[in-house]
């Protein structure tokens, strides 16, 4: 390869369709300086350009084709945020596994997922994108995405690489204003941050995405420490690292490099191996070679690093996909039951005060309210692939088919998401008063969560809560259906309104499945893998915070807290409730003292009291008293989703050891040390049952 076919292989160019000068990106592609290309699919459109490269370029090396199928590529399921919210890491892995099926066959090989960002501030946007706030949950639910993408042969026509993002710390954007500086401790970065990432590496991810932000001064693209130390040094990676879309050339912005010939050499020496849409190694990289500045060999390991990956996708035996396949795949019907299921399952019962839940499906009348009550448009979600709103199932959709004939089912929209005018509330009212129950579908639009879509306000946009507090005071029983990629701050709604249940975007069966949770025929077990805070002021709030020096207490004003709102959230992370009732009892622990490499056994019985089956996530978390580096106030170390029948009794076993009770201390070494621990074993990151135990060297 001469040196300039070798960076082209570091090149990953938007797609030429969508470029203004679509014949110049078409040569770049002849003349094999293209690696890969994004934003392409479809098995003809990806057949094409593959055709170029292999038939006209002068060393027939086939190209890469990513994609963001983050949450479905044309079946789409519920947004991560809200897939993160059933708990059921084997559930994360199917649906992944269908999208790869759907993305590969579309000739899509390479997605960008799983976002993997941890986020504690639900102003940011892309919240919704990851699995919330906690590093455990994070890890599971990253691991399992990565099996379900990249399946057991990377070649197979359904397996498509994965890529992990957004390395690192991209989620701790100072004020969750997207794209902006963080600035964190180290203990921070291990203890919360990585071990998503690291868990999607031990997976088998093939390739990282280097965010956007700057890290304690050093951006995440150029930075050494990241992409070098942590990445190949201590975890041993073997893929390679593409950079976020144009991150190299923002590294002038940033006020790092000086100018685009800087920005490639220092991204490239940092372990940057493949560039995203700009084309700085490409056009700098010759003379940054010949200059001394890059060395040589780091070119040819990063081009080592790109080919391989297309050896093990199959591209050099197969390189082309089958155009008949991809239609016979989209839309399955095994696709959509796991859609519909998964959807069900994401589902999170905030509150039902007096059963209001489950609906009879013989009710006389029902009014069905709100601005996203029947948009097919939002349930998809801020990223949605080769989704298609016109294939998406509303909720008013899925009321109807639900509901005998006999029932009348009543729609008024009553206000716009944002803006507009209060005119149409009077209409919802009219609506609402002629119904035995009202359902008001509120919340966000799919744009307002997601990339570039900060907030400053948690609060129901336009005249959303005025619409609810009208409809409440009909006096009609109410249900608030939330659709949101974010927590909302909805104190009001939480305390006034009767039934709430968040649906977040539940993706292409979103109406069906909320109908199945509403009407009982799917008992809702999903938790919440965020915090709700009361107000915006809260931000960032979070379950596994320290306790600092002056814990809150009610009657003491020097302590943590506001003086103008509670400092609690307003549901708890884990939270989430069922149409029956679970007892937890009888927690045991195998033993009482360990030592730091021992392990231990904690059983807990959970019995379902109440009349119906229902799922609950039990829920075990830690607490380290007192440790070299101060510890969370809890720490959730293990989760199970399980089953009950009515009246059913199981036993709950988790192990812990060194991995879930150490930490890392001052040295940033990772150690289990001697002393008290508290353990909770509940339904929730508040209360639960509790015991103690300790560990000596
Ligand atoms: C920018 C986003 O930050 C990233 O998540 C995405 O994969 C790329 N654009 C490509 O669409």
């Amino acid at each position: 390869m001469t040196l300039e076919e070798k960076l082209g292989q570091l090149q990953l160019l938007d797609n030429p369709a969508a470029a203004a000068d679509r014949a110049a990106a078409l040569d770049l592609v002849r003349r094999g300086l293209v690696g890969g290309i994004l934003n392409a699919h479809g098995a003809q459109q990806v057949n094409e350009l593959q055709r170029l490269a292999m038939q006209e370029s002068r060393l027939k090396i086939p190209l890469l084709f990513g994609y963001d199928v983050v949450h479905g590529y044309r079946t789409i399921f519920p947004v991560p945020l809200g897939e993160a919210s059933s708990w059921d890491p084997s559930l994360a892995e199917e649906t992944a596994r269908i999208a790869a099926t759907e993305a590969r066959a579309a000739g899509v090989n390479w997605t960008f997922a799983p976002m993997v960002d941890i986020a504690r501030d639900a102003r940011w946007g892309r919240i919704v994108e990851g699995a919330g706030e906690d590093p455990f949950l994070g890890a599971e639910m990253a691991r399992a995405r990565v099996r379900g993408f990249q399946g057991r042969a990377l070649a197979a026509p359904d397996a498509v690489a994965a890529c992990v993002k957004h390395f690192a710390a991209y989620g701790a954007a100072e004020a969750g204003r997207d794209y902006n500086t963080t600035d964190l401790s180290e203990w921070t970065l291990r203890e919360v941050y990585l071990p998503p990432f690291k868990a999607a590496i031990d997976a088998g991810v093939e390739t990282v995405m280097s965010a956007f932000n700057d890290l304690n001064g050093v951006p995440a693209s150029a930075n050494p420490f990241l992409l070098t130390d942590i990445l190949r040094g201590e975890w041993k990676f073997a893929g390679f690292v593409v950079s976020d879309y144009t991150a190299v050339p923002e590294l002038i912005a940033h006020g790092l490099a000086a100018d685009e010939a800087d920005a490639a050499a220092q991204a490239l020496n940092a372990g940057l191996d493949m560039e995203m849409v700009s084309r700085l190694f490409n056009l700098h990289g010759a003379r940054l070679v010949r200059q001394g500045k890059v060395p040589l060999a780091r070119i040819d390991e990063a081009v080592r690093r790109i080919l391989r990956l297309k050896f093990r996708l199959g591209l050099f035996d197969r390189p082309y996909v089958d155009e008949t396949r991809e239609a016979r795949l989209m839309l399955a019907p095994a696709h959509l039951d796991a859609a519909r299921r998964a959807a069900a399952r994401s589902l999170v019962l905030l509150k039902n005060q007096g059963d209001l839940l489950p609906l009879r499906k013989d009710l006389r009348a029902i009014a069905v309210i709100g601005p996203l009550a029947d948009s097919q448009r939002d349930v998809l979600g801020p990223w949605h692939a080769a989704g298609r709103a016109e294939e998406a199932v509303t909720l008013l959709q899925g009321i109807r088919a639900k509901v005998g004939a006999k029932t009348e089912v009543l729609y008024a929209k009553g206000c716009e998401i944002e803006g507009g005018t209060t005119d149409g509330i009077a209409e919802a009212v009219r609506v609402a008063k002629a119904a035995d129950v009202a359902i008001v579908a509120v919340g966000e639009s799919a744009e307002m969560s997601g990339e570039a879509a900060s907030r400053t306000s948690l609060a129901l946009p336009g005249h959303q809560l005025a619409l609810v507090k009208a409809i409440q005071a009909t006096g009609k029983p109410t249900v608030v259906v939330l659709m949101n990629g974010r927590p909302l701050a909805i104190e009001w709604v939480a305390e006034n309104v009767p039934a709430i249940l968040e649906t977040w975007f539940a993706g292409i069966q979103a109406g069906y499945a909320i109908a199945d949770v509403l009407f009982g025929d799917v008992n809702p077990g999903g938790k919440l893998p965020v915090t709700f805070p009361r107000t915006v002021g809260q931000a960032p709030l979070y379950y596994n915070h320290k306790n600092t020096g002056r814990p809150p207490q009610p009657n003491n004003k020097y302590t943590s807290k506001y003086i103008d709102a509670p400092w609690t959230p307003l549901f708890p992370f884990g939270h989430g409730l069922s149409y029956t009732q679970f007892r937890f009892s009888n927690l045991q622990l195998s033993r009482t003292r360990l030592s730091t490499n021992e392990r231990l056994v904690v059983t807990v019985d959970v019995e379902n009291t109440g009349q119906r089956a229902g799922d609950e996530v039990v829920q075990l978390y830690i607490r380290d008293v007192a440790a070299s580096a101060t510890r969370p106030v809890r720490e959730l170390k293990g989760f199970a989703r399980i089953t009950l029948a009515a009246g059913e009794r199981r036993t709950v076993r988790f192990e812990l050891g060194p991995e879930h009770l150490g930490a890392h201390d001052r040295h940033m070494r990772f150690v289990v040390e001697p002393g008290e621990f508290r353990l909770y074993v509940g339904n929730s990151s508040a209360g639960g049952l509790e015991a103690r135990f300790d560990v000596f060297d």
